[in-house]
């Protein structure tokens, strides 16, 4: 005993090294693999079309992202990988023994095994589909979350607590059916792969019996013969239980992958970059339907330019396209007919990053990011500059950041802040105002510095003398830029190079104030005085003053 004691705690302490071995890189070889299909799912995510997210809702991709990249790390992962090659092992030793101890009787056993396999290959089906539906049904359970969480301020105004309660737990119930399906198959199976295997028990016992008494094996056979039959059960079930987890990860791999395989029509990358950029923008005989409403045509052959330098200001009434025009400039999407072209090149030819580098945009629905106002303004830096700027000013705001802040009249709010630069704005900015957001947009466009700017009613949510400041910052910011100005008021627009009246998919009237101003039946004029509340015929003496 003196020299077993040590020698067995000798051994129990290899054997934990090597348990803590096998669990420890199993598992980090499987979170490796979650890891990985994340970075890749998110990859193909964010690179999707802008079409692709007219359609998805935000909740069911985010849950590709968590749930079904777990479901499949469950699946795939190292341990449960271990532990069915090791019941395959097992499965096949403990079957060669009894074949060794007695042909006759693993012939009875054998009989089970085809049944067995039929059965385990129909389960392995349903698990899988069963498992995708699952997996689709909380997509959905989600994306309702996800939406009504984000929009909390909305469902509070309207008091819909229990409405959205109710929803969510709709989807919920969805989730669970399905998951109670799945319940029933697999209980259906073991049960059903248990009472099989114990009746071939019975007959080995049976046959085991009658082979004693005629003296061709021994009662000592048959018992370890027993044993090793139990052991083939244990570990057929625990092979089949494996397979029902590879399954399940097939289910959900097949959402992930659809998604990762996806290839977006418009392709980031690749294209042209131009050089000395002069920044002439020319929309030739556009026509264009969203794609996910393609029986509204937006444009129809719709045809302007707008010289390097200049200014054009693009006003209609709300729905007529003008945001629509911004978005097809950035190739959100691809006309549907004609050509948008930049420099004389067709901007499908052009690399999209590279193009989009080139245009600043202040939204209409400007949207920051969780983070400080510092970090939403420096957004607007490409990643060299930004590593540049941050290696320049480590520890404090770039000097380039508050020039900006200040020529769109955001730097005063800024510095009333206690945290100043450093203030964090909530998500998607909600801590701050709408004016000030749009301000703090401005900047972040602004300190891109791109030949081409496009203001989609960029000061609408600032007061006439907040305004005023900003006009004024823009009307320098304009100098030697390409710039498109969506707005209503008429102080905004009144200073263009052109005026382009947007009315039914067309341009119904195009040229300076002026020009605009003096024509008869002058749909501009109209708009115009409708804004001021004041008749055609005031606007009109009015201007000739
Ligand atoms: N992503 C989209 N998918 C489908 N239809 C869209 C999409 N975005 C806009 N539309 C439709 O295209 C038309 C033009 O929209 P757009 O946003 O360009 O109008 P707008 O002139 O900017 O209006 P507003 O002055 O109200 O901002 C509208 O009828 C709108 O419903
Ligand atoms: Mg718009």
């Amino acid at each position: 005993l003196d020299t077993l004691i040590p020698l067995l705690r000798g051994a129990f302490t290899v054997g934990a090294a090597a348990t803590f071995v096998r669990v420890y890189y199993f598992t980090l070889a499987g979170e490796r693999v979650v890891a990985r299909l994340r970075r890749n799912l998110f990859g193909s995510i964010i690179n999707q079309d802008i079409a692709f997210f007219d359609k998805s809702r935000t909740g069911e991709l985010i849950n590709r992202l968590s749930a079904d990249t777990a479901e499949m790390g469950k699946s795939f992962s190292g341990l449960t990988l271990s532990s069915g090659l090791r019941s395959t092992t097992q499965f096949v030793c403990a079957l060669s023994i009894m074949l060794y101890l007695s042909p006759a009787l693993t012939g009875v056993m054998v009989g089970v095994i085809p049944v067995g396999y039929i059965g385990a290959r129909v389960y392995g089906k349903y698990v899988k589909t069963l498992s995708q539906e699952v997996q689709t049904a909380l997509s959905k359970a989600t994306a309702v979350a996800e939406e009504r969480v984000g929009a909390v301020r909305t469902v509070r105004s309207f008091a819909h607590e229990r409405r959205e309660m109710k929803l969510y737990s709709m989807e919920v119930d969805n989730v669970f059916q399905l998951a109670r399906r799945l319940g029933l198959v697999s209980a259906t199976f073991f049960s059903s792969t248990t009472l099989a295997g114990n009746t071939a028990l019975l007959g080995v016992l049976a046959y085991g019996a009658h082979l004693i008494r005629a003296d061709l094996i021994t009662a000592g056979t048959l018992t370890s013969f027993l044993l090793y039959t139990i052991y083939v059960g244990m570990s057929s079930v625990s092979m089949t239980s494996f397979y029902g987890e590879v399954m399940k990860g097939v289910g959900a791999s097949t959402r992930v992958f659809e998604l990762m395989d996806r290839i977006p029509h418009i392709d980031n990358v690749t294209g042209l970059t131009l050089q000395n950029l002069v920044g002439t923008v020319a929309f030739d005989n556009v026509s264009f339907r969203y794609p996910t409403r393609s029986e509204l045509s937006i444009f129809d052959n719709l045809s302007f330019k707008v010289s390097p330098g200049s200014v054009l200001a693009v006003v209609g009434s709300s729905g007529s396209g003008k945001s629509t025009i911004a978005s097809l400039l950035l190739r959100f999407y691809d006309p549907t007919k004609g050509r948008i072209v930049l420099d004389g090149t067709d901007i499908r030819d052009i690399n999209p990053t590279w193009l989009r580098q080139q245009i600043g945009i202040v939204s209409q629905e400007p949207t920051l990011f969780a983070g400080t106002i510092a970090e939403n303004i420096l957004y607007g830096l490409d990643d060299e500059t930004s590593d540049l700027f941050r290696d320049k000013y480590p520890n404090e705001v770039p000097p380039e950041v508050i020039h900006c802040a200040r020529e769109a009249n955001a730097h005063s709010f800024i510095m009333s802040f206690p945290d100043q630069y450093q203030t964090f704005v909530g998500e998607k900015g909600v801590s701050l105002s709408g004016g000030q957001k749009q301000r703090i947009s401005i900047a972040r466009a602004l300190l891109k510095n791109p030949k081409i700017l496009i203001l989609d009613e960029a000061t609408s949510a600032l007061d006439a003398a907040s305004e005023q400041l900003v006009q004024d910052a823009l009307d320098r910011a304009v100098k030697n830029r390409t710039v498109i100005i969506i707005a209503h008021r008429l102080s905004t627009v009144k200073n263009a190079d052109q005026i382009a009246v947007l009315d039914n998919g067309r341009i119904v009237e195009i040229g300076t104030h002026q020009d605009l101003m003096s024509r008869a039946n002058s749909s501009y004029r109209q708009l115009m005085s409708i804004q001021l509340g004041i008749s055609d015929s005031q606007l009109k003496q009015i201007n000739m003053k």
